[in-house]
């Protein structure tokens, strides 16, 4: 019986997560109608499910919604994508419309390359595979964020020249950039959260994506693309030449640092109800670390 309720549940959860934002939704937890709030996502219960009000997120899936970027989970669209052990897994990603006329800059971030529980930690390898169709008229920025030490190995065609990889992770000095690093002409390192913010994402459990996409816009404009998930060791990220959609003069260059306020709209329609109540439920977590994705199904 438990068996046969639990499979069906998740069916049904499987076919809400693919028909929309459902399986995004988390029941509130316990006799107090808790929802875990990290941050800026000001997480409130409403009618037993968590929604979040703060203005950098969207209402209903809980994801950053800010500095041009409208991160959305599992799409394909995305330009960089990432796998574990050759599979994809739960991810997030935004290519807006309009980007950076200026700078091309893609965004990857993790929480880790594998599962290290070991202290002191020690880096797991991730490799960057680069591909192009053509040369880049924008100098090439790329952002590589994680919590727990990371080795990125970069994979760079020949001809293609990154202008600047800024490395930002919480063990920054056991993280490293290898790989093709003569068709880098710098690289910044950063701490995190003390120098930079850094996110996979989804900042439900942890993390700052809106402060990360804050630090990118104001030096860069909007971005290129970004794309995190909780866990990966390979990457294909696909740089293009030319920006995607029309240059409204939303994007700016390094020195203007102008912020377009992205205002929130509030849903006047009722969220779908999620059909599925196994969510995993939220707990606080231990300074310094980050609970996993939403849900393993989604
Ligand atoms: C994200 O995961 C989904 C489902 O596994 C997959 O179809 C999609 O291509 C992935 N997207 C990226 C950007 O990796």
């Amino acid at each position: 019986m438990r068996t046969t309720s639990f499979a069906f549940g998740t069916l049904i959860a499987l076919i809400s997560c693919l028909t929309g934002v459902s399986c995004q939704l988390r029941k509130c937890w316990g006799p107090q109608n808790y929802c875990y709030s990290w941050g800026g996502t000001k997480a409130v219960c409403v009618d037993g499910y968590c929604y979040c009000s703060g203005q950098d997120y969207d209402y209903n899936t809980c994801l950053p919604d800010a500095y041009g970027c409208k991160i959305v989970m599992n799409s394909d669209a995305a330009l960089a994508k990432p796998q574990y052990n050759q599979q994809y897994r739960t991810n997030y990603s935004c290519t807006p419309v309009s980007s950076s006329t200026q700078y091309e800059v893609h965004v990857l971030g993790v929480y880790e390359a594998e599962v290290i529980h070991r202290r002191p930690p020690v880096a797991s390898d991730a490799t960057v595979n680069i591909v192009s169709q053509r040369k880049s008229n924008r100098p090439i920025i790329l952002v590589l964020g994680n919590y727990e030490p990371v080795n990125w190995i970069l994979n760079i065609p020949a001809g293609i020249t990154i202008t600047k990889v800024i490395l930002v992770a919480y063990y920054i000095d056991k993280s490293s950039v290898s790989g093709d690093v003569n068709q880098v002409k710098a690289i910044e390192r950063k701490s995190y959260p003390a120098q930079w913010p850094r996110g996979i994402g989804s900042d439900s459990g942890g993390g700052d994506t809106v402060g990360l996409l804050k630090k990118v816009y104001n030096r860069f404009g909007v971005v290129t693309s970004f794309t995190g998930t909780y866990k990966a060791n390979k990457w294909s990220l696909d740089v293009l030449s030319s920006p995607r959609g029309p240059s409204t003069g939303a994007s700016t260059g390094p020195s203007t640092g102008q912020i377009t306020p992205f205002t929130p709209v509030w849903p006047q329609s009722t969220p779908l109800k999620p059909v599925w109540s196994s969510q995993n439920t939220p707990s606080p977590t231990p300074v310094g670390s980050e609970v996993g994705p939403v849900s393993a199904l989604c």
